[in-house]
Parts: C-alpha cells; structure tokens; sequence
C-alpha cells in the first residue's frame, strides 16, 4: 500500500488495522520504528506517509469513504477442527468481509490480496450480496460490490524493488470495470503488458502455484545437495550446470537449511489439502513431498552436527549465526533455524544466537523457552567473537552478508578444539575458516 501510494500521488490510500498499537507504530514521526523491517521502506512511507498515505485504526469510517478495499490479513493453517495441519484459517478473512458489507457505502471494489485457497472469492462474494442493495437511508443508493482477487508476488527482503518492477501484476475477476479501476492503479507504474488478467479462480490458484514451484525448486536442490555431500560432487557447480539450461533457469537453485518464511509450507499444505478435497489424492502426496523434504533437511542437518561432534553435544557451546528465515528481514516465521535450534536444544547444547535484526523476545517465542544458562539452554550475543566464544562449532543458517566477512583468525582463537564451522548456507569464507584451523562442513559439498 505504501508504494501504491507513493506511485500514485493523486489516490489517497489508508491502512486500517484493528492493533492501536501497530497503527501507532506506523504512524511513528521516527522511521526506524517501522514495524516491519525491510530495505527501503522506510524511505517510501517517509514520502507517502501524511500525504496520501494514512494509518488508522478507524477501520469502519476508512471502509466507507473507499472506492477500493484490499484485504490482507493473514491466514495461517489450521491448528484444529477440520483440516488441521493442512486447511488455511480464513476467520480473518471471513471477518473482514462481514465488516466491509456492514461499513461499505455506494459501489465497492473488494479486491483480495491475501493469499486464499482456491474459491474463496465465493465465500466473499456470499457474504457481500447479503448486504447488497441495502443502504443507510432511502435516499442513498444501495451498497454493491465486485470482488477481484489480486495476489502478492513480493519477497522479503527485496519487496519494494519486487514492487517498483514486478514481473508481472496479476488480477482474477468477472467484472471488466473492477478489473479495468485495478489495472488503471498499477498502470500509473507497471508497464500494461504486465498485467495479467484472469479468472478468479485461476488468479487465486496462480498464487499457490506459484509459490509451490518456487519451494519445490529449493527441495529438489536440497535433496541433490545431500547426494552431492555423498558423492563428491558439489551441488554449486551443479546447480550452474542444470540453471545454464534456459528452460530451467539459474534461480532458486540455492542449497540451503529449507525454505522457511511464512507462505511456502502455509501455502503448499494448502494445496495439498484442495487436492485431497478434489480427490487428487497422487497429486496432493506429489506436493506434499516437498514440505517433507524440507523438513528432512533441518533434521538432517541437525543430526550432522551432532555427529560430528562426537555423537553429543549436550553441555556444548554451539555458536549460531543468523535466526531469520532469509537475510535482510526480521521475520522468523518458519524460519529453518527455529527447527535446527530446537533439535539442539533438546540434545542438551547450549546456543549463542546471533542475528543482525531478530530480538531475543522474538527467540524466546520461536524456541518455546526464555534465554537461559546450562545444558540445553539459549542466548542471544552480539556478535560472531562471542558466539563463537569456548564454542566447538559455528552453525552458519542465515545467509547475512556480514558472515561472509568474518575475522576467522581471531574467532579460531576463542574457539574451543576441534572446532567446526557447518555452514548451512555456503556463505562464510570456508577456505579462511580451514586456513585458521577449522573443520569446515558446507552444505552440499562432497
Ligand atoms: C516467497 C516468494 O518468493 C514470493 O514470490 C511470495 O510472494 C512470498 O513467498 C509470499 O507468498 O508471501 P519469501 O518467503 O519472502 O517470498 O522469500 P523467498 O526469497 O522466496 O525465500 C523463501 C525461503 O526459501 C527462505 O527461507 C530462503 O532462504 C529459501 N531459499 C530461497 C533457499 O533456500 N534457496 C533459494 O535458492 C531461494
């Protein structure tokens, strides 16, 4: 929204939540506070914000002045009921419908921006038409609505340049004057080429699709990593082999702990669960592999430190680098370290966590246990010297540009012996960490 209303000047845009506490921190005169951190955003909301750019918790009054209202709230899989594990939760979704039907005023556009199952329009649209035609007073025209399902294609990390330049802009609907009203909005800055149009259904499946290609590419290399490591071939060299290939391409051929980050697993599971519904029960076992795969790969990685550290690691300092799901965000959802972390955990070691941007308050609920001392214990440090500090191995699982320039001399000498650098992320600079007397583990490295 805050770069909807940094291209385009003239619509006035305000986002609504029900959190005083997070509109308050939106709307906080420092931009450091934002609260959510990602590169440059910071910079557009300070363009935007007070202009045509509003944080408001006066969800109602903000609903009725709208020609266009974008849900985007989140739906995370269910934890109970029919579908736990698998199912998206759409209370919020459903919630959210019933409030735009009751505050609604004239004709609105409902435009879906959270990622949905397939044929949740329908639900939307239900609960829309229930209230059309009826309007505050006789003398007003009646409340009408179109829905248009338009899903995000951004990634963390890098979502503004996602959102400056998408590769494409993608809106499912029926009505071709809310289709046309949408694709006039991107228009002011994305190329019409760009943008897609489709039907509902298909704009809703595209979404998951989408992104269960993208997991899948990171569990297919995972899965080559392993074989790599026990073969001796090194999965980099291979993933550039295979991504020369035009028709395979070069991205997303990272080896690594698993795709973490708050929509592949959600979003897959989902799938999975569609295709069951459907009756596809081989292409819902097909799908649901990768989310196995994935989690194989952060036990598998798990088991390996522990192996080689003498098959224990119970009263070790382990020295952890990074803690978000990916670089250059604060976001832990999922996040693989949590898995890997856990595991050590529960075999006794005691973790010194360092990440750039994840606070320990986020840890302590990732990890289901407050920072501590002893075996089987956490703490956060500030840096790579003091996690590295009487550790007998450096676990490198997110791929920050800061661990690829560590000082391994000096981190050596803090370091109890043998000591081990396993770097999950092929990041750090192995050869220095061997030339400064570690053993060095990278994942996919035979
Ligand atoms: C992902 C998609 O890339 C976006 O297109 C989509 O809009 C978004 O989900 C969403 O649905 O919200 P995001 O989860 O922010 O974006 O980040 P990614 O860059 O896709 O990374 C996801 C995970 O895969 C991270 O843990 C990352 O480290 C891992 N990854 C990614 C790899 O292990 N290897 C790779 O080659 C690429």
């Amino acid at each position: 929204m805050a770069v909807i209303a940094d291209r385009c000047p003239q619509v006035q845009v305000t986002v609504v939540d029900l959190n005083a506490e997070r509109i308050a921190a939106w709307n906080d005169p420092d931009l450091n506070q934002l609260p959510v951190y990602e590169p440059g955003l910071d910079a557009v909301v300070g363009r935007a914000r007070g202009r045509n750019l509003h944080f408001s918790t006066a969800v109602e009054e903000a609903i009725a002045q709208a020609d266009l209202v974008f849900i985007s709230v989140n739906t995370p899989t269910k934890t109970r009921g029919l579908g736990a594990g698998q199912a998206s939760d759409l209370r919020w979704v459903e919630a959210s419908a019933r409030t735009v039907a009751k505050a609604a005023q004239g004709h609105t556009i409902v435009v879906e921006k959270s990622t949905l199952p397939v044929r949740t329009a329908a639900v939307i649209q239900e609960i829309l038409e229930a209230a059309e035609g009826s309007g505050p007073s006789a003398q007003q025209v009646g409340k009408t609505f179109s829905v248009l399902s338009n899903p995000e294609f951004l990634a963390e990390g890098t979502a503004i340049a996602d959102l400056e330049h998408p590769d494409r802009v993608l809106i499912g609907g029926q009505d071709p004057q809310a289709i046309e009203a949408l694709a006039a909005l991107y228009r002011h800055w994305v190329p019409a080429e760009r943008i897609l149009t489709t039907n509902l259904w298909s704009s809703e499946l595209s979404k998951l699709t989408a992104n269960a290609f993208l997991a899948q590419r990171i569990s297919s290399i995972n899965g080559i990593a392993a074989f790599c490591e026990a073969t001796g071939a090194d999965v980099r060299e291979v993933a550039c082999a295979i991504g020369a290939d035009s028709r395979i391409g070069s991205r997303f051929l990272q080896a690594g702990p698993g795709f973490g980050g708050s929509c592949f697993q959600k979003d897959i599971l989902n799938l999975v669960y569609l295709c069951r519904h459907y009756g596809l029960g081989e292409v819902a076992a097909y799908w649901e592999q990768v989310v196995t795969l994935n989690h194989w790969q952060q036990r598998r990685i798990a088991r390996l430190v522990i192996t080689k550290l003498f098959g224990t690691v119970s009263g070790k300092r382990i020295g952890v680098l990074g803690f978000a799901f990916k670089a250059d965000t604060n976001d832990t959802r999922e996040s693989p370290a949590i898995r890997i972390c856990r595991h050590l955990l529960e075999e006794g070691a005691i973790l010194q966590i360092v990440d750039p941007k994840v606070s320990e308050r986020q840890m302590a609920l990732d990890l289901g246990q407050p920072a501590g001392s002893g075996d089987g214990s956490w703490h956060q440090v500030p840096d790579v010297l003091q996690a590295a500090s009487g550790a007998d191995a450096l676990l490198l699982l997110t791929e920050w540009q800061t661990f690829s320039r560590i000082d391994w001399p000096a981190v050596a000498e803090v370091m109890r012996r043998p000591a081990w650098l396993f770097d999950a992320r092929a990041k750090a600079d192995g050869a220095a960490a061997r030339a400064a007397g570690l053993n060095v583990w990278t994942v996919g490295e035979g």
